[in-house]
């Protein structure tokens, strides 16, 4: 398959190409698109034989259930069976934006959308290429990250070039993210929110909208097998060169240079050799994955990342470098 890239302008999409797009995905081909977090991999979330194909491009186990993006909150209806106060209370907030919301499905959501289970995940964009892509299809998108199973959520085109390339139909290369990361995603319906997913909608932030939020480290029970996000398989998000998490990162970088490793280290303020990235939580979002693509091209044998605190506004960010270091 040849993999067309097409440029988008960001801000005001140019209709033609949109039309283009839209009749690719009615007709039950693959578009990755730009959101305002990653590039999204999209087809017709009502047609099951497209969201197989999305299964199929990534490599992608069929246990994992992907999330239906929709041009406005209004179209929830169609994909959700019940859409609960705090489903809407989080939508108001927070939507357009990168926020991921669990909710009963309605019959006749695909059960490849939804691995199966009862629930859907459901997100509005806050991106216009997105959101004009979506309307003008006529359809929801169901979209996962734009990337081969595993590996580096894409933040620009050429990522997704790099990873599906001749597996896809069409890139809209709309530039970079702005967001850098993965959606937060919540699960509201149990009697609390439930947090599957860290992203850049923080808890303090989901609290101040429907208070006390049930975190995987407040020790909530494990979910049955369909519920679980993949932001709970270990490996995820990695690039090919190991990562090495550390606090000193300085010393863990001299460490690995004595063994005769070729070492880069990403952080604040080091002495070695780095690259620089900020200590602004959203900022650091913003690059991580574009940092990691890069050196991950760059012959490196790892790759030495300064751990930055643990608190609440970067416990997104500390979630992705977790796994981006497992090794399995
Ligand atoms: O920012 C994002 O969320 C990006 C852009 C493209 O929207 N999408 C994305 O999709 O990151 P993906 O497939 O890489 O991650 C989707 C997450 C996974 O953790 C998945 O398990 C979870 O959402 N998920 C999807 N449907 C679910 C459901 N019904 N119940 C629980 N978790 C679900
Ligand atoms: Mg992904």
């Amino acid at each position: 398959m040849n993999t067309e890239i097409l440029r988008v302008d960001p801000t005001v999409p140019e209709p033609a190409i949109i039309a283009k797009a839209a009749d690719y995905l009615r007709t039950g081909r693959l578009v990755a698109f730009p959101t305002e977090t990653v590039y999204g991999l999209g087809a017709n979330a009502l047609d099951p034989e497209a969201v197989r194909s999305i299964f199929a491009a990534k490599g992608r186990p069929a246990s994992n259930p992907v999330i239906v993006h929709v041009a406005e909150p209004s179209q929830v209806v169609n994909v959700a069976a019940q859409w609960p106060e705090t489903a809407a209370q989080l939508a108001a907030k927070f939507w357009p934006g990168p926020l991921t919301i669990v909710v009963p499905k309605k019959h006749g959501v695909p059960d490849e959308v939804t691995a199966g289970g009862p629930t859907v995940a459901v997100r509005c964009p806050n991106h216009v290429v997105a959101r004009e892509l979506i309307r003008v299809a006529g359809v929801p998108i169901a979209a996962p990250s734009a990337n081969r199973s595993t590996e580096l959520s894409p933040t620009r085109a050429e990522h997704v070039f790099k990873s599906l390339n001749g597996r896809i139909d069409l890139i809209l290369d709309g530039g970079p993210c702005a967001g850098g990361i993965e959606s937060t995603v919540v699960d509201v319906t149990g009697p609390v929110v439930r947090l599957l997913r860290h992203g850049l909608i923080t808890v303090p932030m989901l609290e101040e909208v429907v208070g006390l939020v049930d975190l995987p480290s407040r020790g909530y029970e494990p979910l049955g097998s369909v519920a679980r996000s993949p932001g709970q398989m270990a490996k995820h998000y990695s690039p090919r060169t190991p990562v090495v998490l550390a606090q000193d990162a300085d010393a863990e970088h001299q460490r690995l240079r004595d063994a005769g490793f070729r070492v880069i280290s990403v952080g604040f303020d080091l002495i070695w050799d780095y690259r620089f990235i900020s200590n602004d939580p959203a900022e650091y979002a913003t690059d991580l994955y574009a940092i990691l693509h890069e050196l991950d091209e760059a012959g490196f044998d790892r790759i030495v990342i300064e751990l930055p605190p643990d608190t609440p506004e970067w416990a997104a960010v500390r979630d992705r470098l977790t796994r981006a270091a497992a090794m399995s």
